[in-house]
């Protein structure tokens, strides 16, 4: 199968497809193979400001559709994303070079947050509120918040792109969505969908660009824009974050992870392991909620380690759309210096390599497995996403809190044991915004995503989700007789 149908090569703004107003292009480059995809305009501020006042003059014909049009908008959308999952999952692979399994996984889990969305669309409700006098009465409603623009990442190039512009849409809100210069074309595709399924003229946006910091201060400053989602890197969320001030413009930010993954001396070992590969090496081991930090307890550590250096050495490499291959290449050079350079340190400062530890050609590196890690190594402290496992060792229930709690981020935390009191007193404990018990995969639309600490703002998808997309306003009726 090809993906000629939905490939798409210029921007989409105000209903009309369009090139950058200079005329300028850039490449996309298939990460696994190095060829060239297609271009795309390569866009400046002033070619986004047109795309957010288009969304603006959108808006008030938008937001007074009634929450069941809207739904039926979102519905049809979905309909289109499951129809051409399979075009869009090759897609996806050739442009971040996640195997094509988890491409079609992502299609899926992408299209579920417009379900979900469609549905929720006919619940945004409000309050009644007993007035504190007979001659009043006190009401809450929810209304759109205004233009939404969306920042989204490389690692899923769909799923991040509906998560926010779903209940955006559904809430009554135009989006502009800026893919990652990496994986603009799966942005454009499903904005092509978008089209087909009848949003209004100038409600749904996509503009491509490799101005990221140019393109993210419009956004930010532009008072237009009145609600900024942003997944990314803390530092880069930081930077936002400045930057809206200037507005003080609402924000919702999905930032980085430092995962803990224990095990403690009475899980189930086999799961664990399973659970282990499932959450680490997931799209190369490239999403903020995988595994950076696995604390296996000191008694069952060797076995741990053990069963986990097998499994990870049946897992093969290679280009995502080739048959039974698990781990993809890295997104960029950048990324892979990273990881080598974090596996380099951890074994200066006496990490042993019990599988892998060498970069392969291109942008691959071997799934690796590393004993004996320890706080002082940069891995303990960094993100390092990319395929390898560094396995800590602790004693006891506090130590592992303790360990765990030790970072200033605070999205993802996992751990197994039988023990049901210790399953509740750890869950409770850890310092983050979601928790695997004996379960390595959590994320889904009917769940709320997001972190605490330095992990981020808000919380993506799940009956909270379309909260960050509205204003609440109070209503005091008064002089009632
Ligand atoms: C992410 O890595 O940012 C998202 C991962 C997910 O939705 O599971």
């Amino acid at each position: 199968m090809e993906t000629n149908n939905l490939i798409k090569t210029e921007a989409y703004v105000n209903g009309e497809w369009v090139s950058a107003g200079s005329g300028k292009t850039f490449d996309v480059i298939n990460p696994a193979t190095g060829e060239l995809i297609a271009s795309v305009p390569d866009m400046d501020r002033d070619d986004v400001r047109y795309a957010i006042d288009a969304a603006n003059d959108a808006w008030p014909a938008y937001r007074e559709l009634t929450a069941n049009q809207r739904a039926l908008l979102l519905k049809k959308w979905y309909a289109l994303i499951l129809e051409n999952k399979e075009e869009l999952a090759i897609l996806m692979t050739k442009e971040c070079g996640k195997v094509l399994q988890e491409s079609l996984g992502e299609a899926e889990y992408g299209a579920s947050f417009v379900e979900w969305f469609a549905e929720e669309a006919k619940r945004t409700y409000g309050d009644v509120i007993p007035a504190t006098s007979n001659d009043k009465r006190i009401v809450v409603i929810k209304q759109s918040i205004g233009v939404v623009a969306a920042l989204t990442p490389w690692n899923f190039p769909l799923a991040m792109i509906t998560r926010k512009v779903a209940p955006a849409l559904a809430a009554g809100s135009p989006v502009v969505v800026k893919p990652p210069s990496e994986t603009p074309l799966t942005g454009l595709a499903i904005a092509s969908l978008a089209e087909k399924a009848g949003f209004p003229r100038g409600v749904y946006n996509t503009v491509t660009t490799t101005d990221n910091s140019g393109v993210g201060k419009e956004f930010c400053e532009n008072r237009k824009v009145r609600k900024l989602s942003f997944t990314g890197s803390t530092a880069v969320g930081k930077i936002l974050m400045n930057q809206c001030s200037s507005t003080l413009k609402k924000l919702s930010l999905e930032l980085g992870g430092n995962a803990p993954f224990i095990v403690f001396e009475d899980a189930d070992i086999d799961e664990a392991v399973k659970g282990a590969i499932t959450s680490k090496f997931r799209n190369s081991g490239q999403t903020c909620v995988c595994v950076n930090r696995f604390l296996a307890h000191d008694k069952i550590y060797d076995e741990f380690v053990q069963k986990l250096s097998r499994a990870v050495a049946a897992l093969n490499v290679g280009n995502g759309l080739d048959k039974n291959i698990q781990i993809g290449p890295l997104i960029s050079k950048k990324g892979l210096d990273k990881v080598q350079l974090h596996v380099k340190d951890a074994v200066d400062k006496g990490a042993e390599i019990r599988q892998g530890g060498k970069p392969m050609e291109g942008l691959f590196f071997e799934p690796t497995v590393l004993a004996n890690a320890t706080k002082e190594m940069i891995i303990a402290n960094e993100e390092i996403f990319g395929p390898v496992a560094a396995v800590f060792r602790f004693n006891t229930e506090e130590e592992a809190i303790k360990i765990a709690n030790d970072t200033e981020c605070g999205l993802a935390s996992y751990f197994y044991s039988k023990d049901v009191s210790r399953c509740w007193r750890v869950a409770e404990a850890l310092e983050c915004g979601m928790v695997g018990i004996n379960e390595g995969l959590i994320s889904t639309a009917v769940a709320p995503f997001g972190g605490v600490k330095e992990s981020g703002i808000g919380r993506e998808g799940s009956k909270y989700g379309m909260d960050y997309f509205m204003e609440i306003k109070y209503i005091c009726f008064g002089g009632i007789k």
